[in-house]
């Protein structure tokens, strides 16, 4: 089965042809960063227009570059949620009149679900499994039982990993988006200041908080600038980065703990972040715990990892969506 995906929920316009859930026949994403990076995040009516402006090109490349005509695709899918209302607009008004004009049959997919699909692109992973998700938006463990059955173990209280990342960054004068370039920064210095991290309690709720963290490294910097100290940015970001990691970690490790999995996955854009990646690998080979990682461009948005969550969406007996398919800015985890 062959699926073309369209995802346009923030500020990636992007579109693939995927074929049965784990083959990327193409992949195109136009990316907005250089755009929004002046005003130092994603401006949603910015985002909107130039979604506007590309999605037909980049729709167009996607189905030349698997070299795909239209009565090759089985199905059209398109992330409905979450996201910027206007920017998810715009994939799902044109995925809407493709599917209308060309007959085929549309699917709306969550962008959660298509994060953690990004895990089965050119790999063998298979539920059950257990997923830290951590994105810009979302940051949440999630025991995976079958393909269309996630329970939500725990869920950030306030700001997600990946929005934390990037407001530390924007307070050490870093452009947007702050996960890599936090993680070039750290490189060059030593996680030397104690950062505050939320204590798991036993048999208590696995939950994340980011809000503490950010709002410690924006005190720590202001009050250096008031004393007119030089800004130890590279310290501050590794010291930043070791303890947002931990947390991630140690959430994830108490959530295999309690249900046994054996089986690991991270997905969304810090799942790129390369001290989580070695976080992760070191666990894996102390325990034989296996750990799962998307490949480094289908950790951040892209319409690849909405093919495949569509593929599993539609094998689980999922009806097409209608035309009245609306955009949601919060979906459920
Ligand atoms: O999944 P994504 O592309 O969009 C959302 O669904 O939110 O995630 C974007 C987030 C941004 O906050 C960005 O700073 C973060 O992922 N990110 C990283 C890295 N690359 C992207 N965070 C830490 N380390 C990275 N290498
Ligand atoms: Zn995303």
């Amino acid at each position: 089965m062959k699926i073309l995906a369209i995802e346009s929920s923030c500020d990636e316009t992007a579109a693939a042809v995927v074929e049965d859930g784990r083959k990327v026949l193409s992949d195109v994403v136009a990316s907005q960063i250089e755009i929004h990076r002046r005003f130092g995040g994603v401006v949603p009516e910015i985002a909107s227009r130039n979604h506007t402006l590309a999605i037909d090109n980049v729709v167009g490349e996607a189905l030349k570059n698997a070299g795909c005509g239209r009565e090759e695709i089985d199905a059209v899918a398109v992330t409905y949620g979450a996201g910027l209302l206007g920017a998810l607009l715009v994939g799902v008004n044109y995925a809407k009149g493709l599917a209308y004009a060309w007959k085929k049959p549309l699917y709306a997919v969550s962008h959660v679900k298509g994060h953690l699909a990004a895990n089965y692109i050119d790999s063998g992973l298979e539920p059950p499994y257990l997923c830290l998700l951590a994105s810009g938006g979302h940051t949440a463990v999630l025991q995976v039982a079958d393909y269309e059955d996630t329970v939500l173990i725990g869920q950030s209280r306030d700001d997600a990993a990946g929005e934390a990342f990037d407001k530390v960054a924007r307070v050490l004068g870093l452009p947007y988006p702050g996960g890599p370039e936090i993680q070039k920064l750290a490189l060059d210095g030593s996680p030397v200041y104690k950062m505050p991290l939320p204590v798991f309690k036993e048999g208590g709720e696995i939950n994340f908080s980011y809000s503490g963290l950010k709002t410690f490294v924006i005190n720590l910097v202001h009050g250096m600038e008031q004393r007119g100290e030089e800004i130890p940015r590279a310290d501050i970001a590794a010291s930043f980065q070791e303890c947002a990691v931990e947390q991630l970690f140690r959430a994830t490790e108490c959530a295999a703990a309690r249900t046994g999995m054996k089986k690991v996955a991270i997905a969304g854009g810090v799942s790129a972040n390369a001290r989580l990646r070695e976080r992760m690998a070191d666990w894996g080979k102390r325990t034989g715990v296996e750990i799962y990682y998307p490949k480094l461009r289908y950790c951040t948005d892209n319409a690849a990892m909405i093919g495949a969550a569509a593929y599993y969406l539609i094998r689980s007996g999922e009806a097409p969506a209608g035309f009245g398919l609306d955009a949601k800015a919060t979906v459920g985890l």
